[in-house]
């Protein structure tokens, strides 16, 4: 199959890359070439490129406090980025096209576990709420395509969030993960006996291997026909914050102490994705939080320092 990836470069694009290119034929132009935000030349590559399948992963990335200092930013790319690269589907007769979503897309602050049908139930976390707004116009327009036009087989999947090879480690890009392994690291070759947590902790997260998205992707090109077209691609459980740095001490192997600072900015309390239908179509993610953190401690170990 001839795969189109956008945002190749990027944490998620650069695993798809790596990880799809020996079944498949793999373009990834960089944005130096292919800015995502010039809709006639998102047209004029798309169309050249004749792809069988589209794989956007590009997207405007950040963690809480860019999201917090730019929600317009956000929402302006990230609806721009993802309505051009569908539109240029559209457009060249590109059959099929997985749009990567968010699970922000969801409301804040629910207890239970956040189901496909759950978008547009309740009001949206406010710090991220221009990332959101842009995701869920794009899986909509993508929705509205494939109901409008048979030719238009375009669906999305909502990953919870990533961590891995090729994440950001340096503040503000870094989300908590990448953040912590950085945070815990130089306290160890400092000897320091302290590391600060944003809020009280308690939140819980749901954060997935990289690898496994990749994964759940190959599975997708496989088997596209009866995957569902709007589908969470998660763990099914959370961690608190609290456990996902105890962890990564265990695993870079520093002893000290956290202390909290509660004026901090730490988003919504828990946001878990249910994971249901993607076990009902034959998937669930292969790699344990403690693999997964070890291979991007590795990474971040030979790239990042
Ligand atoms: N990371 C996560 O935890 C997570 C979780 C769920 C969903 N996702 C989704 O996965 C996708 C990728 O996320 P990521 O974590 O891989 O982000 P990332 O590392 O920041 O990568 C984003 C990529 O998009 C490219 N890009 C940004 N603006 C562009 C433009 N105007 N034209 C062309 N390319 C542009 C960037 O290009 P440059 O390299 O040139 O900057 C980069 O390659 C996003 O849609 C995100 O919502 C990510």
């Amino acid at each position: 199959m001839r795969l189109l990836i956008t945002g190749g470069r990027g944490m998620v694009g650069s695993n798809l890359v790596r990880g799809l290119s020996e079944a498949h034929e793999v373009q990834a132009p960089g944005r130096d070439t292919f800015d995502l935000l010039d809709a006639r030349s998102v047209q004029e590559t798309v169309s050249r490129l004749a792809p069988d399948l589209i794989i956007h992963a590009a997207g405007r990335v950040g963690g809480i406090a860019a999201n917090a200092a730019a929600n317009a930013l956000f929402l302006y790319e990230n609806t721009m980025m993802g309505l051009n690269v569908l539109e240029a589907a559209r457009l060249a007769g590109v059959p099929r096209v997985l749009n990567l979503g968010s699970s922000c897309i969801y409301p804040k602050d629910r207890d239970e576990q956040l189901r496909e049908d759950d978008l547009h139930t309740g009001p949206l976390e406010p710090t991220n709420e221009g990332y959101a707004v842009a995701k869920i116009a794009v899986l909509k327009y993508a929705a509205m395509l494939r109901n409008d036009d048979p030719r238009c087989d375009y669906k999305t999947a909502i990953p919870c969030n990533l961590y891995g090879p090729g994440d950001h480690f340096e503040p503000p890009r870094s989300h908590m993960v990448p953040s912590a392994i950085r945070k815990i690291d130089d306290a160890r070759r400092a000897g320091d006996a302290e590391v600060e947590i944003w809020g009280d902790g308690t939140a819980r997260r749901e954060f997935m291997y990289v690898g496994d998205l990749v994964d759940f992707v190959g599975h997708a090109i496989e088997r596209w026909d009866t995957l569902p077209p709007l589908v969470n691609v998660g763990l099914g459980h959370d961690y608190t914050i609290n456990e996902y740095y105890a962890e990564i001490a265990d695993v870079v192997g520093w002893g000290g102490t956290f202390v909290h600072d509660t004026s901090k900015l730490v988003g919504m309390k828990r946001k878990l994705l249910s994971v249901d239908l993607a076990d009902a179509w034959g998937w669930k993610a292969p790699t344990s939080l403690t693999d997964g953190l070890r291979r991007t401690y590795e990474h971040y170990l030979e790239t990042a320092r």
